[in-house]
């Protein structure tokens, strides 16, 4: 191949927390990407790393009382395992303050410094009184001085997204001790990003990649280009040359570790990482919306600036909301891969199907369990599921195997266009587009075998059954070989029942196209067990409680007034009767006396409760909560109950169903 090697990196993990879905959007897509083009031929380096230096990994490694190298060894570790565990497999995955991080890192700046884009400025920067000390980045709150919104030190992450130099937030407060910071000299270095206006619009012009990258960053040069302050007061980081009591700032190093990790990588394999960085390049950077800003613009300067080649494609996700809520750790709206997924035993297969199919890469994602059994029960079951199963199950009960006869011209042809439209859809970065026209090539096998129906041909026309179960065979292989960057693990498993040769990584989409030599082929197992409605209910109720209870660990710290206090309504009522809710072995829908009616509340309570302990007494309501469809039933009313065995409130003195509780 005449071209240079595609390189792939994905946005850098930070190492102070668990992987969640979140990550995944970037990863998921990313891993697709690298799997679909070696499917076509291509030669693809795939490389990532976490993230090490900067405020969060500090901020996180002083509350765990841990030095943040070893925070850091921790979550590195954690996210390199998670990874594997999803499929996502890179070639490399390295540390930002591994030695090939900081001498590279050292090599660039110096290279700025000499090539005079780097000056020094004294500037204002926060200090804290209390603590003693500056405060960069995420040491440090306020107000985002562009929209108003609270934003940290660094980022207004709630608002208009935008990156904050030292001293720009305004109102700032220490983080730590919550103390109105004041702003002091301090000598910084800076990077004269401004210089690098007219370079960046002709670059982002010819900028490869998804459209939101380009577009936003277009926007934000022509607005304006202020220089970047690129030294911080911290020990832990890369440091600056000659200051030996400055670090280079996170979003400095952080980027270059995507080259010193193909710098690791080529020393592990024997290649020149030069090529794949200097002169006109590869290179394609998938990264979550929330840093474009630092992919589009920052990097491409300082490579610019350094000597180095510019990023051939940017391809940035949309974000991930959970129940169509923000996603929010704090809140509660968060899927954990390991905790709440792939320690349930639920496939990584999935997950990944769901990410990439949900919707178009540069849209928001809304994870719902409800929609993830819809989408997996529906579609990897019951058409692609079923259509493997039933192939297989049929040439080897009537055949012992595949047949030895040509498939038919028209199931290639049906193949080769259902090829060609994926991967218009990918060159597009359209992955779900992509996924939806390789489901749609199930479908069409789906239809085929339950049209042609060869259980009931074969009892009239053998011959003609033969060949329906080769073409559904040659089918199924084109199908394995298709799906494999979405379903690394099933596409395998799938590769291997129809006793293919060889390893399904190394064979490309051509081999589809070839005749599918005869063989004998073994019972299959089916391969896609459905999702019950029993373990999502209990997955749905597991996410809903974590909310709930961030909910209230949230509210401790604030206080409530009397007036929004009393506009609870809440009463005692009387519990009339109470039944199970079908397929849940938690809830229990009970009908309440409330005093003017007779309400229907669903409650979390069976475990601790049979009916029959229930009916007739006198517990605590709010009765005037949102209504909410629990489970598909209708609850008007909340049941209050104290700790985890659902203790039930109730009135020490006997008083009517209906009284107000005050
Ligand atoms: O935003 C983040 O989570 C960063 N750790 C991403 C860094 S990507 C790259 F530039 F290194
Ligand atoms: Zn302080």
């Amino acid at each position: 191949m005449s071209e240079k090697p595609i390189l792939v990196t994905c946005g850098l993990p930070y190492t102070n927390g668990p992987c969640h879905i979140g990550h995944l959007r970037t990863y998921v897509p990313a891993d697709f990407y690298v799997r679909y083009l070696r499917k076509k031929g291509e030669e693809v380096v795939f490389v990532c790393g976490s993230d090490n230096h900067g405020t969060p990994i500090v901020v996180s490694a002083e509350a765990e009382k841990i030095s943040p190298r070893e925070m850091s060894e921790r979550y590195h570790a954690h996210f390199d395992a998670t990874f594997q565990r999803m499929l996502v497999n890179f070639d490399h995955f390295g540390m930002t303050d591994d030695p090939t991080n900081h001498s590279r890192t050292r090599q660039i700046v110096e290279a700025l410094v000499e090539h005079g884009f780097v000056y020094s400025k004294i500037i204002k920067q926060s200090y804290c009184t209390k603590c003693r000390r500056f405060l960069p980045d995420r040491y440090v709150e306020g107000t985002c001085p562009h929209c108003g919104t609270q934003a940290r030190g660094d980022e207004c992450d709630q608002g208009c997204g935008r990156h904050l130099e030292p001293g720009e937030i305004k109102d700032p407060v220490c983080m730590v001790c919550k103390t109105r910071a004041e702003l002091r000299d301090q000598e910084h270095y800076f990077f004269k990003l401004s210089e690098f206006k007219e370079f960046l619009l002709g670059y982002l012009d010819g900028l490869s990649g998804t459209l939101n990258a380009r577009n936003y960053a277009i926007g934000w040069v022509k607005e304006e280009l202020h220089d970047w302050c690129i030294t911080r007061t911290l020990d832990w980081g890369v440091k600056f040359p000659g200051r030996d009591d400055l670090v280079v700032y996170v979003w400095v190093d952080a980027p270059i570790g995507y080259i010193s990790f193909t710098e690791e990588w080529a020393k592990k394999t024997g290649n020149d990482w030069k090529t794949l960085w200097c002169g006109e390049n590869r290179v394609t950077h998938f990264i979550g919306g929330d840093i474009i800003y630092h992919h589009c613009i920052f990097w491409p300067a300082l490579l610019e600036g350094a000597g180095y080649g510019t990023p051939h494609s940017i391809v940035a996700s949309g974000m991930v909301k959970v129940d169509d809520h923000k996603f929010s750790k704090s809140r509660g709206y968060v899927v954990w891969t390991n905790d709440d997924y792939l320690d349930k035993g639920l496939s990584p297969d999935y997950l990944r199907y769901y990410l990439l199919s949900y919707t178009n890469h540069t849209k928001d994602l809304n994870f719902s369990w409800k929609v993830f059994q819809e989408r997996v029960n529906n579609e990897l079951v019951n058409t692609l599921g079923n259509f493997v199963y039933r192939s297989l199950y049929f040439a080897h009960k009537e055949f012992g195997g595949i047949p030895d006869l040509p498939a038919r011209k028209e199931i290639f042809e049906q193949i080769a266009r259902s090829f060609a439209s994926v991967d218009t859809a990918v060159q597009d970065y359209d992955f779900k587009i992509a996924v939806d026209e390789m489901m749609a090539l199930a479908a069409f096998g789906n239809n085929y075998i339950q049209t042609s129906a060869p259980w009931k041909l074969i009892k009239s026309d053998r011959e003609a059954a033969r060949q329906v179960v080769k073409d559904c065979l040659v089918l199924v292989r084109a199908l394995a070989l298709l799906l494999e960057p979405v379903l690394p693990g099933k596409a395998r498993e799938i590769w291997e029942m129809i006793g293919s040769q060889g390893s399904l990584d190394l064979c490309t989409l051509d081999e589809a196209l070839q005749n599918l030599r005869p063989g004998t082929l073994p019972a299959p197992r089916p391969l896609f067990p459905k999702l019950e409605d029993e373990f999502i209910g209990e997955m749905d109720a597991l996410l809903r409680k974590r909310v709930e209870e961030a909910g209230q660990k949230n509210k401790k710290t604030e206080t409530v007034s009397i007036e929004e206090f009393s506009r609870l309504d809440i009463r005692t009522g009387t519990i009339v009767t109470a039944e199970p809710v079908p397929k849940s072995s938690k809830l229990l829908k009970l009908q309440v006396n409330i005093g003017e009616e007779t309400r229907q509340i669903v409650a979390g309570i069976a475990p601790f409760y049979t009916p029959e302990d229930l009916i007739g007494t006198t517990a605590v309501v709010v009765v005037n909560l949102q209504p909410a469809k629990i489970f598909g039933v209708e609850s008007r009313g909340m049941l209050l109950a104290a700790g985890d065995r659902a203790s039930l409130l109730v009135p020490k003195i006997e008083v009517p169903p209906g009284t107000k509780i005050r």
